[in-house]
């Protein structure tokens, strides 16, 4: 953005206020500039672009802004029929992070009827190696991140009965670090958003019984920083985002009132774009609709009352899980 970058410490406190109508205008101007040079740029991005857009304004009470019919017929051009999963965009390589989104998006529109879903649980179960881990698609790569878009599609399909469950904890579970937390793969460092895509599977797999939550809460606390922001590693900047897989993880363990949620609140707020409306990384930067919608679903976690109760381990209102029946492990 040009110029010195804002000191860590809040040095203005910037908007106090929840700029609710700037952020639906914001979410709902990005998804219409299909012809801007950003839009071309992040094409690549599309399918998760629609979910963090979609569930953005979902929160909001705003998601009728959106047309479902447009959007679902997107969703399933990104459909690969020979494979079963779902690309970014038409034609590109289907991959288990887009198969999520695109399963998201279909579960908050209510037109998971629309999926071909025995072959897309079929995409899902191959990608499942002898270990228990999962590859995000055909080129192998195995990721943790991988295991929990695999378990939480599944758990949306209702169909975790199709791969092994108990392997997949497993592997999870030969992850765990001295620290506590959980890296990508085993034996790689820990790393909040991977701890939110651990603690995430044994969630939904009623398995939070294998891990010590006082450990890794406290690891999660000391992830915030005297600005009030988290960060995703010990000597990295804070990051709106990091709010949201810290955050998550706490809530999902059943230990959110550890931290102090007036200043990561306040950090979340100064990050708004008074002008163009929308979130960023942190005060003064360019927002973006992945960091609205996590600086949102942080905000709701904390309890904000205009915005809609967010699922901590879905990252999908509340009521779309209750909807469907869908209930991950949360511990008290
Ligand atoms: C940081 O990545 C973030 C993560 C590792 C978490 C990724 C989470 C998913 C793919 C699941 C998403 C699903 C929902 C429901 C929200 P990074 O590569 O940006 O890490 P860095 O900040 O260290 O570069
Ligand atoms: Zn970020």
């Amino acid at each position: 953005t040009g110029g010195a970058r804002k000191p860590l410490a809040l040095s203005s406190p910037g908007p106090t206020n929840l700029l609710l109508e700037q952020h639906a205008k914001f979410v709902v101007k990005y998804s219409e500039n299909k012809d801007d040079y950003e839009f071309v740029m992040s094409e690549f991005l599309r399918i998760n672009g629609v979910y963090w857009s979609l569930t953005a304004l979902d929160l909001m009470y705003a998601k009728e802004e959106l047309h479902k019919e447009e959007i679902m017929s997107f969703v399933l051009q990104c459909y690969d029929s020979e494979s079963g999963g779902f690309s970014p965009a038409h034609r590109h390589d289907p991959h288990i992070l887009y198969t999520l989104s695109a399963i998201q998006v279909a579960a908050t529109f209510d037109a998971m009827d629309r999926l071909d879903q025995e072959s897309v649980v079929r995409y899902i179960q191959k990608l499942q190696n002898k270990d228990g881990s999962f590859s995000g698609d055909i080129m192998g790569e195995v990721d943790n991140r991988f295991s929990f878009c695999a378990v939480s599609c599944l758990a949306l399909l209702k169909r975790l009965d199709a791969i092994d469950v108990d392997n997949a904890v497993n592997y999870i579970c030969s992850c765990l670090n001295f620290d506590g937390g959980f890296g990508s793969q085993a034996g790689s460092e820990s790393h909040a958003g991977l701890i939110f895509c651990c603690i995430g599977v044994l969630s939904i797999t009623q398995q939070l019984h294998r891990i010590d939550a006082d450990i890794i809460g406290h690891w999660l606390c000391q992830r915030q920083l005297p600005c009030g922001g988290l960060n995703g590693r010990p000597e990295k900047l804070p990051d709106v985002c990091y709010s949201w897989w810290v955050l998550s993880s706490l809530a999902m363990i059943g230990r959110l009132h550890w931290i102090d949620s007036k200043d990561i609140s306040q950090f979340i707020l100064a990050s708004q774009d008074e002008e163009t409306g929308g979130i960023s990384d942190r005060p003064g930067d360019l927002p973006d609709p992945f960091h609205t919608l996590f600086g949102l679903a942080g905000i709701s976690l904390l309890g904000n009352t205009k915005l809609k109760t967010v699922n901590p381990v879905f990252c999908m209102a509340q009521e779309v899980l209750d909807r469907m029946g869908i209930k991950p492990q949360l511990l008290e």
